[in-house]
């Protein structure tokens, strides 16, 4: 199927939906159930079935299924923001006394998180790095080192990161591995494939894209999504309300036509910027004058 027809279709069911040509909203908080065998099975299965939406929803599993296909990814889990998800993905993965490496400009308030919350809280250490050369996460890994946390391009400055030869090496000591991977998306990079664990996305940006609605996803491998949706997700509460999750399957059926013309606009932005005598300095990947 060819991404645009999959981002439109996958995961719909025309006949349950009565042929409405978009997805119905399933606005309700709870579910009923026929009998109390029904509700024992339920519980038994509280990452799949669908009891109350804090726990899940029809329509926002199915805004996951469409972005876990988009990622390559196993499962996909929505929040109620980026920062909901990305809290929630490193508490999945760390535990007090724990060190990580992570990259030096990344969103701020992930930053603060890992830095002031989780070093206070849970006594967390984290060592930041420039990003640049894979070489700097070796010299920083300890052996308390469980996680590298990457953002590629990164915030503000748009550096890179070699996410492949990042997962290479944070495989060969056991490390897991987080990417922000908001600003690229899905669609011009896939951090799955090159052996990231787990990929974590502000949907409030491109993936959204009309300036409608506030969102967060992480998508990884069954087993982490389901564990995360039995733990984090459902005890801190974090999650994406029915109506966002309707916004955003629209969104998604224009997300491959918008990140093609976001990219020639900010392309001709960044060319124009660059020959400003009143500007300094551009940072953009997409320029020759990009040092990586
Ligand atoms: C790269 C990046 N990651 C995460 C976030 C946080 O997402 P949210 O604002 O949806 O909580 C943002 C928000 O600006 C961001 O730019």
């Amino acid at each position: 199927m060819k991404l645009e027809t999959m981002l439109a279709h996958h995961g719909e069911d025309r006949a349950a939906y009565h042929g409405a040509v978009v997805p119905p909203l399933f606005q309700n908080s709870l579910f009923t159930f026929e009998s109390w065998e029904a509700i024992d099975a339920a519980f038994d299965d509280r990452a799949n079935a669908y009891i109350y939406s804090r726990g899940g929803n029809p329509t926002v599993r199915l805004a996951e299924a469409k972005i876990a296909q988009l990622a390559g990814g196993e499962r996909a889990l929505l929040f109620g923001s980026g920062m909901a998800a990305i809290s929630a993905a490193l508490m999945h993965v760390l535990e007090p006394g724990d060190h990580v490496v992570a990259v030096k400009n990344i969103y701020g308030p992930t930053n603060n998180f890992l830095n002031v919350y989780l070093r206070r809280k849970m006594h967390i250490e984290t060592t930041f790095v420039s990003g640049e050369d894979v070489q700097e996460f070796e010299a920083a890994l300890t052996p308390k080192t469980k996680l590298i946390y990457l953002e590629s391009p990164s915030s503000a400055v748009f550096s890179l990161q070699d996410i492949a030869a990042v997962a290479a090496l944070a495989q060969a000591h056991r490390i897991r591995t987080i990417i922000d991977n908001s600003w690229a998306t899905p669609i011009f990079q896939k951090p799955l494939a090159m052996g990231i664990d787990l990929e974590v996305h502000s949907c409030s940006k491109y993936l959204a894209g009309h300036s409608d609605l506030v969102a967060g996803v992480i998508i990884g491998r069954e087993k982490d999504i389901t564990d995360i949706a039995t733990c984090e997700y459902e005890l801190l509460g974090g999650k994406m309300a029915p109506f966002e999750a309707w916004l955003l399957i629209r969104s998604l059926r224009t997300l491959p036509l918008r990140m093609r013309q976001h990219q020639e606009n900010a392309l001709r932005v960044a060319r124009f910027l660059e020959q400003h005598e009143k500007i300094r300095r551009v940072h953009y990947p997409g320029l020759e004058s990009h040092p990586q």
